[in-house]
């Protein structure tokens, strides 16, 4: 990974063959000191973690499974708002590479409906202070197929566009753009710097959505974020708000 063009973010790269989870070992080497911008990379992972309790597909050569390490001074109820910041800069990513992609908000990212590349944010914070953040981002890239059971719901940036693309490139690219955005965003506290370029990309912006609570669900139209990250929901003429974490959107 040499050539990294940041000034923070990837700028310490761990490597791994093989590793459990990038997440797992993001959160130790966190916990030992690892500093702000340390990003953690595995060839392939035994128990790549997904949402809700899922196992991630992360085979070897093929994809990118990373984590990146974040300490910023923010309180705990703004780290919501970094996983936007990683949806959007693999977003760019792939948009400077040609390829449109949509995001589904929070920050799965598809093209075609089916996902490429899958977003975990985990943090560990005291009850003012964030101790630090780890958003795991795994990207399909070269993949030519997908087990049976996939086959339906995922889709790699090769099968996308019949390229292949070189991975390091792909992780520079992405630090870069995360980088910028996650500055701004440290200056100015919230995301409206960047809603209208989020709200672009939203596959579902102002689409029937249904959202799913643990123990209710219920339609409404999507109307793009507000300026934390929130999705606005109007339902029957009036507008609410869902906060990340809190629930899935399905219908899209
Ligand atoms: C999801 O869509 O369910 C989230 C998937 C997140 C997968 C990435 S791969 C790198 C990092 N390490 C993990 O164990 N998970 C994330």
């Amino acid at each position: 990974l040499s050539g990294m063009t940041t000034e923070v973010m990837g700028r310490h790269v761990y490597y791994y063959d093989c590793l459990g989870s990038t997440n797992d070992q993001a959160r130790m080497l966190a916990e030992q000191g690892a500093p702000d911008g340390s990003l953690v990379v595995a060839e392939t992972q035994n128990t790549g973690k997904g949402r809700m309790g899922r196992v991630f597909f992360s085979p070897e050569g093929s994809g990118i499974w990373m984590s990146l390490i974040l300490k910023p001074d923010i309180p705990p109820m703004d780290a919501s708002m970094i996983t936007l910041l990683g949806a959007m800069a693999v977003q760019e990513m792939m948009e400077s590479f040609g390829l449109e992609s949509g995001i589904k908000w929070p920050n799965d990212l598809v093209i075609d409906h089916r996902k490429t590349t899958g977003i975990l944010t985990e943090m560990s914070a005291g009850p003012d202070v964030v101790n630090y953040i780890v958003i795991g981002i795994g990207i399909n890239v070269n993949m030519k197929e997908f087990p049976e059971e996939l086959r339906e719901t995922a889709i790699s940036m090769a099968m996308a566009s019949g390229q292949t693309y070189h991975r390091a490139e792909i992780i520079r690219r992405v630090m870069q753009y995360f980088e910028t955005n996650y500055r701004q965003f440290l200056k100015d506290g919230n995301l409206a710097f960047l809603k209208k370029k989020y709200d672009a990309s939203l596959i579902h912006l102002n689409k029937e959505i249904s959202i799913h609570e643990i123990r209710r669900v219920w339609r409404g139209v999507s109307r793009g974020i507000n300026d934390i990250g929130e999705l606005i929901v109007s339902v029957d003429g009036e507008e609410t708000t869902v906060r990340s974490g809190e629930v899935s959107i399905r219908g899209v």
